[in-house]
């Protein structure tokens, strides 16, 4: 148990004898007597007696090894089957640069082979589905996958209701007080506790090569910290070199993923170059993958930079295919000027990044991935918003009726950029990632509160780790500083912390930002981000009261440095339950590599497009019918000029209205025509303007023109 845990363990300790205080300060009923009915749990015998059963996630951590060096063999065979996986020898994936998951898992899988899928199977299923489930152990239902939470405060986006949730082979079964419970299910007391969807971190580059080298916190290391932090799902990105197969990246991505998730994950597909096969690529990834969101590059020139046109082709095809464009959204070209002159002016540290990248180069892109967007009538996702300008820039075309959703990250709620002028340039680096936090102490609170009025929906982490040596890869340069900062284990307590705690939000919201808006627009809701019958058993059972201390020394991923370290923050992930199984037991993470899923994405969301059809039916543009033009027609030669001499104009007049009854202009006729001729072409022009000095100025240059 981290340091920080076992304080808050102590600090939960001193509560246990008090009255559960709810935020925001309402109070807990007793809980009621139960009664037999007469529902299909009345007839189970034993219905009411509260056991705790025998989990895996009870296991000591010698049991846990040894159940675990058998397990994945019997997963291997699984997956092998049922997805067409072929298992090869792990020194063939140290070959390919791969980092063993067993060297950075101290939960102890040991496995001796690894799955890599060669074709992941059909996955254009509907949001319920889950694709190919690769069960760890038997879901037919037995005692070990019952679960009750008991006692809590459900918190969902629209409501919180002290409720009972019972779980049953991942799936939530009932919600309500006085649940008919079959024997032998095991119970979390949840007392004082909020009972949440577990987070969905919509923005992770877990192992990601990048920069000349790889993301630290791989699927492994990644996934569990994900879940210490109380979030179930995440969201990655597969992203092709340029010139590379979208589908090859993504089958990459995938065998990468599978064996080593620990929670679930989707995947987003980067399009980072154009052309009629990436086109294609885009459609069998929609149908036959379960992808439905495409991300474009407007920053990083000469890699996965697209120019505008790209940009307004790749926009075209996700509409085609009813998928939702994202954009990262910074003006490459001007990065690229202004790092080269403070280069050229000696400044190689870290603080030239944020130098080389101000708000308004965030602001113009947004902007203009909102008109491209809008222009082709493309749903539009701008990830990761740091600053100030470019989140009043989505918030001006939202209010123009742009379809267009924004998501912003932990680090740009917990921190700043003021780490970029620390003299510690470890320190500097550390924080370096693309947008670049803002050196403004209110930006933070500015983007929290946008989350709150809901013109910002959703959270991500941009979770891409390089450690202190790899990031020394640009000590000379901060061009070549590897972008990326942590935060998917601490996304859920720094929103909480930075939102509920200082009252800007309320539960509600903060279960909004932190999984359900995600789930809606990635439209996998209400499997996921919701606590409702039906729904995916993915909870987080949140204690309000404890609080600990963020710090690299005793967080759970790979990466020796945190952006957040040392800042207390109430609200700990007490329990964490991923598909009805307890993978955070009182702070403690048991989670198994291999036992998150892979949730397709389907396209065509209601959320997203659902207003698309109507809204291009009502503003289709309509022809003017007006009567041919029969004048005459200047010729154009084979150079593209025009050919036999000036025509002369004919004498039109513009006048629809006859002189007044005293013989003078009309004064409704306007002095103004869209040809370019005025009325008064004919009069000498005037040699001099007559100004006009302010009464109470003598300065001229407040005078106005006449
Ligand atoms: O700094 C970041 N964000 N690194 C990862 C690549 C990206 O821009 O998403
Ligand atoms: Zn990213």
């Amino acid at each position: 148990m981290s340091a920080g845990l076992r304080r808050a363990s102590r600090h939960q300790e001193e509560k246990d004898d008090e009255v559960p205080q709810w935020i925001p300060g309402l109070g807990q009923d007793k809980p009621k007597p139960r009664t037999l009915g007469t529902s299909f749990f009345g007839y189970v015998p034993d219905a009411f007696v509260e056991k705790t059963p025998y989990l895996p996630s009870e296991q000591s951590a010698d049991a846990l090894k040894k159940e675990a060096a058998v397990e994945p063999v019997k997963a291997a065979e699984q997956v092998a089957d049922s997805l067409e996986q072929e298992i090869v020898p792990r020194d063939s994936i140290e070959r390919n640069g791969q980092r063993d998951m067993d060297a950075s898992s101290d939960e102890g899988v040991v496995t001796e082979e690894v799955i890599v899928p060669r074709r992941v199977g059909q996955a254009s299923a509907e949001p319920w589905d889950v694709l190919s489930p690769v069960d760890i152990e038997d879901g037919s239902g037995s005692a070990q996958n019952r679960l009750l939470i008991k006692g809590g405060r459900v918190v969902n986006d629209d409501m919180m209701q002290d409720a009972d949730v019972y779980i049953e082979d991942g799936i939530i079964k009932q919600v309500g007080t006085n649940l008919h419970t079959p024997g032998g299910t095991r119970v979390i007391e949840a007392k004082g506790h909020l009972v949440m969807p577990g987070g969905i971190d919509t923005h992770t580059h877990m192992q990601m090569p990048f920069m000349g080298t790889q993301a630290i916190d791989d699927f492994y290391t990644g996934t569990r910290a994900a879940l210490a932090g109380g979030t179930t799902m995440i969201m990655d990105f597969a992203l092709p070199q340029r010139g590379e197969s979208l589908i090859e990246a993504f089958h990459r991505w995938r065998t990468w993923a599978d064996p080593k998730v620990c929670c679930d994950y989707a995947i987003h597909v980067g399009v980072t170059w154009w052309s009629d096969k990436v086109a294609q690529e885009m459609e069998e990834l929609t149908n036959e993958q379960g992808v439905n969101s495409f991300k474009m590059f407007m920053a990083y020139k000469d890699t996965w930079q697209l120019n505008d046109e790209e940009l307004l082709e790749s926009f075209k095809r996700c509409k085609e295919l009813g998928a939702l464009a994202q954009v990262h959204a910074e003006n490459g070209d001007v990065i690229k000027e202004n790092s080269k002159k403070l280069l050229e002016l000696g400044i190689t540290g870290p603080e030239g990044h944020e130098m080389s990248r101000p708000e308004e180069v965030e602001a113009e892109a947004t902007n203009r991935a909102c008109v491209l967007a809008n222009q082709v009538g493309c749903p539009l996702y701008i990830c990761k918003i740091t600053s100030k300008l470019a989140a009043s820039a989505l918030g001006q075309n939202l209010r123009r009726g742009t379809l267009v959703w924004g998501e912003t990250i932990a680090a740009a709620l917990g921190t700043d950029g003021s780490h970029y002028y620390n003299p510690c340039w470890q320190h500097a680096a550390g924080h370096i990632m693309s947008p670049p936090l803002r050196n403004d102490p209110q930006t933070p609170g500015f983007l929290m509160e946008l989350l709150d009025v809901g013109d910002l929906q959703t959270t991500g982490t941009d979770n891409c780790t390089f450690s202190a040596a790899q990031k020394a890869l640009g000590k000379d340069d901060f061009t070549k500083i590897p972008n990326g900062v942590n935060g998917v284990e601490d996304r859920m307590s720094v929103i909480w912390e930075k939102g509920v705690v200082s009252g800007k939000m309320d539960p509600c919201r903060f279960v909004a930002v932190t999984s359900t808006n995600a789930a809606k627009i990635f439209n996998i809701y209400p499997k996921k981000g919701r606590i409702a019958v039906g729904s995916d058993a993915d909870i987080v059972v949140w204690n309000p009261h404890a609080t600990r201390v963020i710090s690299a020394k005793t967080h759970h991923q790979a990466v020796d440095f945190n952006i957040f370290e040392g800042m207390e923050v109430h609200g700990i992930a007490e329990f964490v339950v991923c598909h009805g199984r307890v993978v955070v037991e009182e702070g403690e993470v048991r989670a198994i590599s291999g036992m998150g899923k892979y949730v397709p994405t389907p396209v065509f969301n209601p959320h997203v497009y659902g207003r698309l059809e109507e809204r291009e039916r009502a503003n289709a543009p309509c022809k003017v019918e007006r009567a041919p033009y029969e004048g005459p027609v200047a010729q154009l030669n084979g150079q593209g000029m025009q050919e036999g001499g000036i025509i002369p104009v004919q004498q039109e007049t513009f006048y629809t209205r006859g002189p007044t009854r005293s013989g003078g202009v009309n004064l409704h006729d306007s002095s103004f025509h869209v040809s370019g001729r005025q009325r008064d072409d004919d009069l000498l022009p005037r040699t001099s303007i007559k100004l006009v000095t302010s009464p109470n100025s003598s300065s001229s240059l407040l005078g106005t023109f006449w």
